[in-house]
């Protein structure tokens, strides 16, 4: 259950260390695991190399920024993630790299804690689950109203309406929940949402709605690039049935199609045409930023 190794910095490694996952402790009252007071990041390393890891860093900056968790240096992502590659010997392997950055341990209390806690960090390097299946043949959706909070720009730790959509997807045989606000989809669970109408790709607008993938932002750049005409526009309820394509973006299973929704297909109920071309340009993306894939 704790394999592998961790970076810590908390109240009983102020220096912060790499040691096993099972050794590593935090205080039980860290406000992150009291409140869910914290954010945190997804990176991906593909033979070693970490995948647009500046626009990571640059999104977990600005997540600190909007909560105002006091953490002015998020460089040492990057070092601890170096050291996690050494120590488990995982410097040419794939990887998914775990961050974590909460307001610090203090009594508990709603207000922030005056004088500030040291906010603690957390770096952990675990292997990427097998998404082969659900790359190759697309996976089902169920839609959800989508009862998060209003900020869901904010890459936060507090994850419980995610995670209540995601079990109650995977209970009705789906494999991600494709979240409905005010009449329009907006994301799934742990995933942005991509739709193609009338030969036109669209996704959400990245407001407050959604949280701006960084996977997203590659392929409406990919797509520009392909001569796909994409769109950042809600796709309204009443369409997600017309659909022609349809898939799901994030750093851990890439681009992956949706094939069927709510019980219907989608589409021919396989892969679409302009979903296949922007996975293989995606590959091809990251082969030429990363060397690997
Ligand atoms: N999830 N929307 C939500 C709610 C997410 O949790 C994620 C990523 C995304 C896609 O973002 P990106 O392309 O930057 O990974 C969109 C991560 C992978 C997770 O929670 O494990």
């Amino acid at each position: 259950m704790f394999e592998g190794f961790v970076y810590v910095r908390a109240c009983l490694y102020p220096e912060g260390v790499v040691l096993p996952a099972g050794d590593a402790a935090v205080s039980v009252w860290d406000r992150g695991f009291v409140f869910g007071d914290g954010v945190y990041e997804v990176v991906r390393a593909y033979g070693g190399r970490w995948f647009r890891m500046r626009e990571h860093l640059r999104r977990l900056r600005r997540s600190l920024e909007e909560t105002r968790i006091g953490f002015d240096e998020v460089d040492v992502v990057e070092k601890a993630a170096g050291a996690l590659q050494r120590v488990q010997e995982l410097e040419e392997a794939d990887g998914l790299l775990y961050v974590q950055i909460t307001r610090g341990a203090a009594p508990r209390s709603h207000a922030f804690p005056d004088p500030p806690a040291e906010p603690t960090v957390l770096v952990a390097l675990t292997a990427v689950p097998d998404f082969s299946e659900e790359v190759e043949k697309g996976v089902a959706v169920v839609t959800r109203e989508d009862f998060r909070w209003h900020r869901c720009d904010i890459k936060t730790i507090a994850l419980q309406g995610n995670v209540l959509a995601l079990q109650e997807a995977k209970e009705a045989g789906a494999k991600e929940c494709l979240f409905v606000r005010d009449g329009a989809a907006t994301e799934g669970s742990h995933s942005n949402f991509f739709g193609v109408k009338d030969g036109v790709l669209r996704t959400h607008p990245a407001d407050r709605r959604i949280l701006a993938g960084i996977t997203r932002e590659c392929v409406l750049e990919l797509a520009r690039e392909a001569g796909v005409s994409a769109e950042e526009a809600a796709i309204g309820r009443e369409e997600l049935a017309g659909l022609e394509e349809a898939f799901l973006t994030a750093t851990s299973f890439e681009v992956v199609p949706v094939v069927q929704m709510d019980g219907r297909p989608i589409g021919d109920g396989k892969p679409g045409p302009v979903t296949r071309r922007l996975q293989e340009a995606f590959r091809e993306c990251v082969r030429r930023e990363t060397g690997g894939a």
